[in-house]
């Protein structure tokens, strides 16, 4: 039996798609049938970030209403041997769909994958409510702004209400700006969101050409396709330590305090 993961976030653009594209990929890579399943109703891009967007046939409301088989909804990504997308619908009328349904939906795939990566729709409405409706966990991306965080505090409530275990991904962090005191620093975002670290990605313009091209970045080299890498290996039960990249430089970080010192 597969896992199940929905991919959330108070805050829209955090990095939602990308996480799930990125995450799928490597999970790929290490060997895992996964299944990328784009809740994002309306406004579908995790088709986008793979690449597989020409090849859209059918949705998963097509599924749902019987209108086709699973099977024929699936795209298999034909550069990720054992990664698939079940995609969203593009018009918004095709969204009255209901968390039971979801949760027969997302049975039968966990049936056939080890890993049903679910990516959200931003906040805490109807869409959110169904995409967690069949998940075994969460993962809570934020970057690390105070208003993203606040938004994914509320995530994080409710995801502790309904007891859905979660971890948390911290996104776009940069290590300068953090040294520099502005931005958020890892110890204030836990002490808000108080929930366990899967991993941190740095900003990193690889993710932004990536989801452009279609090749999300976890395929080519680089800080955030390190990240993603280790995520991916940390989901599958690996034990690696999580370093916080503002300390891990200290010569780095050494240059950036004469700097601030020198004006
Ligand atoms: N680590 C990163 N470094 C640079 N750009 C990023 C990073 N993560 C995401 N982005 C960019 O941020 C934007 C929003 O990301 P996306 O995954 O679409 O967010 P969401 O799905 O939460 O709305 C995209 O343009 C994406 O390329
Ligand atoms: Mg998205």
């Amino acid at each position: 039996m597969g896992q199940v993961m929905v991919v959330t976030s108070g805050k829209g653009g955090v990095g939602k798609t990308t996480a799930a594209a990125n995450l799928g990929v490597a999970l790929a890579a290490q060997h895992q049938h996964v299944v990328l399943v784009d809740m994002d109703m309306g406004l579908r891009n995790l088709d986008v970030a793979l690449g597989l967007e020409n090849r859209i046939v059918y949705d998963l409301v097509d599924v749902i209403e019987g209108t086709c088989p699973l099977t024929r909804a699936l795209i298999v990504d034909r550069a990720h041997p054992g990664l698939a997308l079940l995609p969203a619908p593009v018009s918004l009328r095709k969204g009255g769909i209901t968390p039971y349904e979801i949760m027969e939906l997302v049975a039968e795939l966990r049936g056939r994958y080890d890993w049903v990566i679910i990516d959200c729709p931003a906040g805490i409405d109807r869409g959110f409510r169904n995409a967690i409706a069949g998940a075994d966990r969460a993962l809570v991306v934020t970057v690390p702004e105070v208003s993203a965080v606040r938004d994914a505090l509320r995530v994080v409530e409710i995801l502790r209400e309904v007891q859905l275990p979660m971890q948390l991904m911290i996104n776009r962090f940069r290590p300068r700006m953090v040294r520099a005191g502005s931005m958020m620093d890892l110890d204030a975002i836990l002490s808000i969101l108080d929930a366990e670290l899967l991993g941190i990605v740095c900003e990193d313009t690889r993710v932004v050409s990536g989801n452009n091209l279609g090749r999300p970045a976890v395929d080519e080299s680089g800080v955030a396709s390190a990240a993603f890498r280790r995520m991916a290996k940390r989901l599958m039960g690996a034990q690696i330590p999580i370093r916080d990249p503002s300390r891990s430089r200290p010569l780095l970080a050494a240059l950036d305090a004469l700097r601030r010192v020198s004006g």
